[in-house]
């Protein structure tokens, strides 16, 4: 692991992440061991939108049972645990974090998943996969955190099959050029978060043999999002499941500065998809 890679890892890590969950299962009133795939949306989706987000990008994919997915920056596995829901696809997450992983095999054993699923601890640039054995590579909100964009797409376009899809959903620059404020959710400092452009993503997916089918740019659909978070939370207080579980003590700021970077035009949630064709 490189030292950027050991201190974003650092990062995501807030210590016994399974059992929080499943506490905070039992306060929202839902027994741990009889929970279901739709039990765990509140927080098992850790990027702008969460479940609503997900539902969005995966309109446009459809994949089928047939399909092999790869889950690139996984997380503790919701999306993935969505594909095998909707699909009935097999999905491989990858994941840099180990808490992460763990707490992903644990929650698809609790929801019996696991058969259609494997995790594994990776990186990104440097996937412990084989070539050319998917159909499907999916990025949610990774991006932000991995500075060499050429080396993550030549790294994906060798994980696909010819043909294969990558669809990604990541947090890149905005049309004002300033600095973000922090902490943010995928980093507390600057010197571990490579928010870049669009046009970033478009060169080394062209370097990389892949070919841009759709962009949509998500801002406004992230603004109503959180507008309503921040309703939902003002009046009820916060849910005891939500992603605040991975962000630490600093998550409410986390949340205030992301929007305040939001709302200044300083970065803007992209959805992108490519095409392998070499
Ligand atoms: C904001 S979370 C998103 C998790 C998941 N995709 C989701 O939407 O729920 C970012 C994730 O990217 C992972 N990550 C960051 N850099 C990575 C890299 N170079 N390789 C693999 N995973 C990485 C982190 O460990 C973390 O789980």
């Amino acid at each position: 692991m490189s030292q950027i890679e050991d201190a974003v890892a650092q990062h995501y890590t807030t210590g016994a992440l399974t059992e929080r969950v499943r506490d905070a299962l039992q306060a929202s009133g839902v027994d741990p061991d009889a929970a279901t795939v739709a039990d765990l949306k509140a927080g098992d989706e850790f990027h702008t939108g969460g479940v609503a987000a997900t539902d969005h990008l995966f309109a446009q994919l459809a994949p089928t049972h047939a399909t092999r997915v790869l889950d690139i920056g996984c997380g503790i596995g919701g999306t993935s645990r969505y594909v095998v829901d909707h699909y009935d696809s097999n999905v491989t997450g990858v994941d840099l974090t180990p808490e992460f992983v763990e707490t992903a095999i644990a929650l698809s054993d609790l929801v019996g998943l696991s058969q259609k699923m494997s995790f594994q601890v990776g990186s990104a640039l440097d996937l412990p996969v084989p070539d050319a054995g998917f159909d499907l590579a999916v990025m949610l909100h990774v991006g932000m955190n991995i500075d060499d964009k050429a080396g993550l797409f030549s790294e994906v376009a060798r994980a696909l099959a010819t043909g294969g899809t990558f669809a990604l959903f990541d947090v890149m620059g905005g049309s004002i050029d300033e600095p973000l404020a922090f902490p943010l959710p995928w980093s507390t400092l600057p010197e571990t978060s490579f928010v870049d452009s669009p046009d970033v993503y478009k060169n080394a997916a062209a370097a990389a043999g892949m070919e841009l089918v759709a962009e949509n740019d998500r801002t406004e659909f992230a603004i109503a999002f959180f507008q309503e978070v921040f309703e939902r939370v003002a009046e009820s207080g916060p849910a005891p499941l939500g992603i605040h579980l991975m962000m630490g003590e600093t998550a409410p700021e986390k949340f205030q500065n992301y929007v305040a970077n939001l709302e200044a035009g300083r970065i803007r949630p992209t959805e992108m998809i490519f095409k392998k064709t070499g």
